[in-house]
């Protein structure tokens, strides 16, 4: 049978029957509290740090509760090397600069000498952070050896790291073997529980924006979408103009991905079928040369010709997009408009963070995924008025196309 063939109930979904953080007896235990500090850092500064402040909660409550809590992360992909970019010092730092958190100590190393020693200074309370787990090959190969030198940090296992709970790594996975018990985070249990709603149980109409690059990176979750009967999918970004190309229309220059336009037909004939609207953008902005802000100009998605490029929605379509979002109940958005991190072509991006944030003010849940929406709702000054802000990239899409997470397979059941 495939797997758009299942029936909605024999979908493979992570429910939150899980050991939790409150199922632990945390007092004076050594708990290893695996969290994703990959946020941007440039120039020995901490960039976006929303990854960080969503760990806090996990982070305060184990302090609260006299564990001594050692935190790992990984940052960057070093392959295995100590390459000093990647060091989690800046982490360490920004965390030194936070009020809501009691000093934390740092370990030059996640295993060996220096780990342990570190470890074995801590006091009920304290908090250590681990250099990057990725400076060493063995993590990345889930190695057992690397894992029981993780495990033998600590007593207890807590994995708070949504955004790597993709990963089947030493500290996602192999560790969990080692210990007496792992269980999932306050983010973790978050993420699952917003998340899972969408898929198993969404109030209607229930609306997905869809955005990026390339369709071929959201067919997944653009199939468990229609799978689940979701009432409408709003295409933006450069993966409509596979769908347009698909139909027929000239894009231009525009970006294409020319092997998808069998399965850009194949999605719009599986949408028509369960009922599903699938909805394009009317109107873009293109650019004709290479001095894009001067070339710039707004037109109708059938007038591109073929030396313009599309690089955002058009307003025409930011208010067509608003008005199918007026009923929505629940809300879900993951990737840019356009060429958002480009001056000038952040308006379609913007506009629909803002209509979003009027669902969520309407009474709707919106959840909100990927590193340029999120950074389209702070710089739109709305992050408050979301429900949830996901801080999986790869972890939300492979959650949302309903795989299991292997991070989250690992913990215990309750
Ligand atoms: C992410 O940024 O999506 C996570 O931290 C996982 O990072 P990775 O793709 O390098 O495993």
């Amino acid at each position: 049978m495939c797997f758009h063939c299942l029936p909605l109930t024999a979908l493979p979904l992570t429910v939150m029957d899980k050991l939790s953080i409150k199922d632990l007896d945390l007092k004076g235990q050594r708990v290893f509290v695996r969290v994703d500090f990959n946020v941007p850092v440039k120039d020995g500064k901490v960039g976006d740090d929303t990854r960080i402040r969503a760990a806090l909660p996990t982070i305060r409550y184990a302090i609260e509760r006299g564990a001594r809590v050692i935190l790992a992360s990984h940052l960057g992909r070093p392959k295995g090397e100590r390459v000093e970019k990647y060091s989690l010092r800046p982490i360490h730092s920004f965390l030194a600069g936070l009020d809501e958190i009691p000093a934390v100590e740092f370990a030059d190393d996640c295993v060996g000498e220096k780990a342990s020693a570190a470890v074995d200074a801590m006091k009920d309370g304290e908090a250590l952070l681990l250099e990057n787990l990725r400076f060493h090959k063995e993590e990345e190969e889930n190695d057992e050896g690397f894992a029981k030198e993780l495990a033998n940090l600590c007593d207890l296992y807590v994995n708070d790291a949504f955004g790597a709970a993709h990963r089947a790594h030493a500290s996602t996975v192999g560790i969990t073997k080692h210990v007496e018990k792992a269980a999932a985070g306050l983010l973790m249990e978050k993420e699952l529980e917003y998340l899972g709603r969408v898929l198993n149980n969404p109030e209607r109409p229930f609306v997905a924006i869809l955005g990026g690059a390339k369709v071929s990176d959201k067919i997944p979750v653009i199939n468990s979408l229609i799978t689940r009967r979701v009432d409408k999918i709003l295409i933006g970004g450069a993966m409509a103009y596979t769908f347009f190309k698909a139909e027929g229309f000239t894009v231009g220059k525009s970006l294409v991905e020319n092997n998808m336009l069998d399965t850009a037909r194949e999605i719009k004939q599986r949408a028509e079928a369960e009922g599903v609207k699938l909805v394009l953008p009317t109107d873009h902005q293109v650019v004709d040369s290479y001095d894009p802000l001067k070339s710039r100009k707004t037109i109708p998605i059938e007038f591109t010709n073929a030396g313009l490029v599309g690089l955002d929605i058009g307003a025409e379509t930011v208010a067509f997009f608003s008005k199918e979002l007026e009923d929505a109940k629940t809300v879900i958005w993951n990737g840019p408009m356009g060429v958002f991190e480009e001056k000038g072509f952040e308006e379609g991006t913007v506009g629909v963070a803002l209509a979003v944030a009027g669902a969520a003010e309407r009474g709707a849940i919106v959840i909100v995924g990927g590193g340029d929406s999120v950074a389209a709702i702070t710089q739109a000054g709305v992050a408050d008025k979301i429900t949830h802000i996901s801080t999986g990239g790869g972890a939300t899409l492979e959650f949302l196309a309903g795989d299991e997470l292997p991070g989250v397979e690992a913990l215990n059941d309750k």
